[in-house]
């Protein structure tokens, strides 16, 4: 009930730039009294609504701060599973490394670790990921799909299309994909995608779905060997966004494209990822820990592999490389 006052009270708040709302419009609203409005008010000003209170106008909202705790991530949460377990932590090495903990300690899916700061952010093929406090999103889901580990991959390209499309609606953004697991905006990288799993030959037991988002950092928050090539959202756009807004968009997505997935197989998402993509139908050089594939990038498999067709016409499935 707390939370479905609280919701009714942001939605009536959010619905209109700059009105007033009296507490008795509100209480009619949410279904309760005028003092339980009041210390639901008090409650959101304390997770970091700027809510405004005149005499005879009532309630305004003025902003949000861009604090992030497991309240501001639960308050306007629309997921029916996703994030709906979550763990909030200030300072952490890596969320993967504690969400692999959690799902070997029977963590339900959905569980999400999301931190301020990783001191040791992981990213693919054994890279650091440059974490700092309060600036970006550093989370982690935890997903329990009852699937061979081959499938782990197109969880990657779900993801992707899950990141893209919340940061178009929040941010009004247009952001290309990279197969496998980069989101950029003007070529530059806003967004990675980590996702791992404990499994057994014939089926996953847990898949962590690990992304680093550069939400409100500017150029100089960035070292010099990565300001070349990584953006933020806020730089990108000259504004600062709430990051728990854009979580709980990215956790919709996913739990609607999740249940896609499961209900209609890969196909449906396949052709989304192919809108988004700009590593489709190019030349493109295909760097694997042991080799080097120059050749046409002719589409994805089904499972999400890169097919690559190379000067001889021998096409190359490729499960893992960087892409230039
Ligand atoms: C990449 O592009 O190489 C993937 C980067 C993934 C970074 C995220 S941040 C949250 C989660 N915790 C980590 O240590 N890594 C992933």
């Amino acid at each position: 009930m707390a939370s479905k006052i609280r919701e009714s009270i942001l939605e009536a708040l959010s619905s209109s730039d700059n009105s007033y709302f009296s507490g008795q419009e509100l209480a009619d609203q949410a279904g309760c009294s005028r003092t339980a409005i009041w210390k639901h008010i008090e409650d959101l000003r304390s997770s970091g609504f700027m809510i405004e209170s005149r005499r005879k106008k009532g309630y305004r909202l003025l902003g949000k701060t861009d604090e992030l705790n497991e309240n501001n991530l639960l308050v306007g949460l629309k997921t029916e599973t996703l994030g709906r377990s979550v763990l909030f932590l200030e300072s952490v090495e890596s969320t993967q490394k504690i969400a692999h903990r959690l799902a070997q300690e029977t963590a339900p899916e959905g569980t999400l670790v999301i931190a301020e700061e990783q001191v040791s952010g992981r990213g693919r093929m054994a890279r650091s990921w440059h974490s700092p406090k309060g600036t970006g999103i550093w989370m982690s889901l935890l997903l329990r799909p009852s699937l061979p580990p081959q499938k782990a991959p197109q969880f990657t390209l779900i993801a992707a299309v899950a990141i893209v499309e919340a940061i178009k609606d929040k941010c009004d953004l247009d952001v290309d994909i990279k197969w496998p697991n980069d989101l950029l905006i003007n070529g530059k990288k806003v967004t990675g995608i980590l996702t791992e799993l404990q499994a057994d030959s014939e089926q996953i037991h847990s898949l962590i779905i690990g992304m680093g988002i550069n939400v409100n950092q500017s150029a100089e928050d960035f070292s010099d060997d990565i300001r070349e090539i990584a953006t933020s959202l806020h730089i990108e756009s000259d504004k600062t966004f709430s990051r728990a807004g854009i979580v709980q968009e990215i956790l919709s997505n996913l739990e609607k494209y999740y249940a896609v997935y499961i209900k209609e197989g890969f196909e449906p998402i396949k052709e989304i990822w192919e809108k988004y993509a700009v590593t489709i139908g190019r030349q493109i050089t295909a760097r694997t820990l042991n080799k080097e594939i120059k050749g046409f990038a002719s589409g994805i498999t089904n499972e999400g592999v890169l097919k690559l067709i190379d000067e001889t016409g021998e096409t190359h499935l490729i499960y893992s490389a960087d892409i230039e």
